[in-house]
């Protein structure tokens, strides 16, 4: 079993380099498959969501190896057009390969993703938005079989949520189709522009990404390109939330600061002095932090579901009571639980966390049961007074690069356990 073990509390100071985004990497790899060369992605994360992908973009037949902090990858030998069950279950959201594969191939073949941590995770709007553009999909005993006579064909797709992947998958079935595909509702995550920016360095169509319409033309080829990888916010966020736990003083560099608007307001409620640079952003704590009146999870740019429990973690310590709703997943509460072990005193009821702060945490073993939760758990045991152990540490490692690294040389006292 692997641990994290921390011994709290302790200020955090210094200053870091964020790495890439989780969020972005993934989508990036499904898109490379699109294209007739080699892409090469700078600064992806080396994380185990990342290895999962190449491990799909190897099974598809392309050759992916990594140079440093890059990923290059040749779509030149493509020859399978199905993701096998086993990956599909160590990642849900293996399920945005499946535009890719389908505008590529003619044919993709994936297991159902199913539930996850976080609940239903259903893709009824990736299957809507598909068969529009031409797909033919069966769903048979838990697989999706989908197929399309001849190459996709854009088409008019209204979303009645502007869900992330549903947005992506659309992106990469309609750079190759036939016509223009005009996405209305569509998700306006950095992300989303991100991919865009990929995709048109590669030769499409792309435009109107970070707004609710994106319009794509479609293309006849698309040629692989370099590419550096937006920095991931929702990492930078999880340090913000440790700076303001444990009354810190941090720096992150290699941030975008547009990208952590939405995040902003709620630290300052807390009482944290945030200063802005061109590519980095300085966080200073007070001593004992406030409260924040409600944070309500939104699409971008709304709050981020994704900072929700690091954040909720720094405000167990405020002083004072705080409000979060969670709008986006049913399941997302599941750290509230184990924060309650570390002393925290939170009530959930339905999609609403009251959170009454409290002066001090203590240690205690606890468990990660989510990748942002297992962060929040982290965060907790920074500010709680003696020793956390957290298990579940294989969440954490889906979407923070070296986790216990970053947090050392911030100065906390947290390390790594094989038993
Ligand atoms: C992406 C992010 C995830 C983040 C989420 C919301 C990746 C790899 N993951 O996930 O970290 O938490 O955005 O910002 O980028 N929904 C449907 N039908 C669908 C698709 C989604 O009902 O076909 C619902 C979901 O159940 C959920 C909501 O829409 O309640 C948001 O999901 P979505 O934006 O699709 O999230 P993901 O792309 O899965």
């Amino acid at each position: 079993m692997v641990k994290l073990l921390i011994h709290g509390p302790n200020r955090l100071a210094g200053e870091l380099n964020v790495h890439g985004a989780k969020n972005s990497t993934l989508p990036l790899m499904a898109a490379a498959l699109l294209c007739r060369s080699e892409c090469v992605l700078h600064n992806c994360p080396h994380l185990s969501d990342v290895d999962v992908s190449a491990r799909i973009l190897r099974h598809l037949g392309c050759a992916v190896s990594w140079q440093g902090g890059s990923l290059v990858i040749d779509p030149r030998s493509v020859t399978q057009c199905d993701i096998p069950d086993g990956l599909m279950r160590e990642m849900r959201s293996s399920i945005v390969f499946l535009g890719a594969i389908l505008s590529r191939a003619g044919r993709a073949v994936l297991s159902f993703p199913g539930g996850c941590e976080l609940g239903p995770r259903p893709i009824d709007l990736h299957l809507q938005a598909l068969r529009k553009m031409g797909a033919k999909i069966v769903e048979d005993y838990g697989c999706l079989s989908c197929s399309t006579e001849g190459p996709l064909h854009g088409a008019a797709i209204g979303l009645s949520f502007p869900s992330v992947g549903a947005t992506e998958n659309i992106m990469l079935a309609g750079v190759l189709a036939e016509g223009t595909t005009v996405i209305t509702n569509a998700a306006r995550e950095p992300e989303i522009c991100d991919l865009a920016d990929f995709l048109n360095r590669c030769g499409a169509k792309v435009s109107g990404a970070g707004g609710s319409t994106l319009v794509i033309e479609g293309v006849r080829r698309l040629y692989g390109c370099e590419h550096r990888v937006i920095p991931d916010r929702i990492a930078a966020a999880t340090f913000m939330s440790a700076a303001a736990a444990t009354g810190g003083c941090i720096r992150l560099n290699q941030i975008i600061p547009a990208h952590l608007e939405p995040v902003l307001p709620s630290f300052e409620e807390l009482g944290c002095c945030i200063e802005m640079e061109e590519s980095s952003l300085r966080i200073s704590a007070p001593a004992r932090l406030g409260r924040i009146k409600s944070v309500r999870t939104m699409p971008y740019p709304g709050f981020p579901t994704d900072a929700q429990a690091p954040l909720m973690a720094a405000a167990c310590v405020g002083s004072g009571t705080s409000i979060f709703v969670e709008n986006i997943f049913e399941s997302r509460y599941k750290h509230v639980g184990e924060l309650l072990r570390l002393g925290a005193n939170i009530k959930v009821e339905g999609r609403v966390a009251v959170v009454e702060g409290v002066p001090r945490l203590s240690g205690a073993p606890v468990e990660a049961a989510d990748l942002r939760g297992g962060a929040a758990l982290v965060v907790a045991g920074l500010a709680a007074r003696g020793a956390t152990e957290v298990t579940g540490v294989r969440y954490m490692d889906r979407g923070y690069e070296n986790l216990e690294r970053s947090l050392s040389l911030l100065g906390a006292d947290i390390r790594r356990e094989y038993e």
